[in-house]
């Protein structure tokens, strides 16, 4: 297994079976902190900078979160309009990052291009993690959902998963990479025009995963063990920042997961979203003992502290 030190964490389709389950272990090893909320000192004299060039509340707010519950530091920025990137230079990536490796010892970046995290990889001499690039990838997010439905099930291998949703959106490429290292069978339902592209199918499909592409959600919710959602209203990720205006739809019923539905749901079934959600999963599925999406939120801060101390050499 190659070690994680000094590693890059751009994308999930070159991660082994067994580098999940060494970022699981270590995140089991480094929970109780987050659990008690306690501090430790494990990464006192490392300094993580966040570049978000997107918001975000969970993915920003958990890695600054898992930094301090490690004992580091953080800085970094929340709004690139505030940057020389965001003015009327447009500061490259290349020239932002060619500072900000100096200030700090990993860096945390959101952008609205696809690979600009790859990007700054190249010309960063510190561990570059990616945090949501445009409609690419989103490796962070999937890890933690990885851990939750290990944590909430025992295992990943054997399990069906409905994913439902806009196919185009970076968590989904993210999942269906991580699928193909487990025992897993993947239904996806979404509306035709944020289906999975016949070149993202190639790729799974010469990856073996085994998934079906069904029309309704009823087809396949009572045998499935984890719903996994993503909004159909949402903005353009390709944007910097995406105001709402004036009416935005509501969603189909066909990618909605309400109470009534889940009554056709194993009993077992566990529902996670990476969230923010909109009207697809109405707040009163909260309160039903398939809601997961809680304790996935939470568990953001404990893979976040297990791949920080693992990255920055902390953990073997
Ligand atoms: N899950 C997630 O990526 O949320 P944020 O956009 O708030 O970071």
């Amino acid at each position: 297994m190659r070690s994680f030190n000094g590693r890059d964490i751009l994308s999930l389709k070159e991660f082994g079976r067994e580098e999940y389950f060494r970022i699981f272990e270590v995140s089991d090893r480094l929970a109780p902190f987050a659990r008690d909320r306690q501090n430790t000192d494990l990464l006192a004299h490392k300094t993580l900078v966040t570049a978000f060039y997107q918001p975000s509340t969970r993915t920003r707010l958990a890695h600054e979160a898992a930094m301090h519950r490690l004992g580091g530091h953080v800085l970094g920025f929340s709004d690139a309009k505030m940057t020389r990137a965001g003015d009327f230079y447009q500061e490259s990536i290349k020239d932002t990052v060619r500072m900000l490796e100096f200030y700090g010892d990993a860096l945390v970046m959101r952008h609205f291009q696809q690979g600009a995290p790859h990007e700054a990889a190249r010309w960063a001499s510190i561990p570059v993690i990616n945090a949501g690039d445009g409609w690419g990838e989103h490796p962070t997010q999937v890890l933690t959902d990885l851990y939750t439905i290990l944590k909430e099930k025992g295992r990943l291998d054997g399990l069906k998963f409905l994913l439902i949703g806009d196919m185009r959106m970076r968590t989904m490429h993210s999942i269906s990479y991580a699928m193909t290292q487990f025992d897993i069978d993947a239904f996806y339902v979404s509306p035709p025009e944020m289906s999975l592209t016949d070149e993202f199918k190639g790729e799974i499909t010469a990856l073996n995963l085994n998934f079906r592409e069904i029309e309704h959600v009823e087809e396949a919710i009572g045998e499935v063990d984890v719903i996994y959602m993503e909004p159909v209203v949402q903005p353009d990720y390709t944007k910097s920042r995406d105001e709402r205006s004036g009416d935005v739809g509501m969603t189909p019923a066909n990618y909605k997961v309400t109470k009534d539905l889940l009554r056709k749901a194993k009993q077992d079934a566990i529902i996670l979203h990476s969230l923010p959600r909109m009207d697809e999963l109405p707040m009163d599925v909260d309160d039903t003992r398939h809601a997961r999406y809680w304790i996935e939120a939470y568990n953001g801060v404990v893979v976040r502290m297990a791949l920080l101390a693992l990255i920055l050499g902390a953990m073997e």
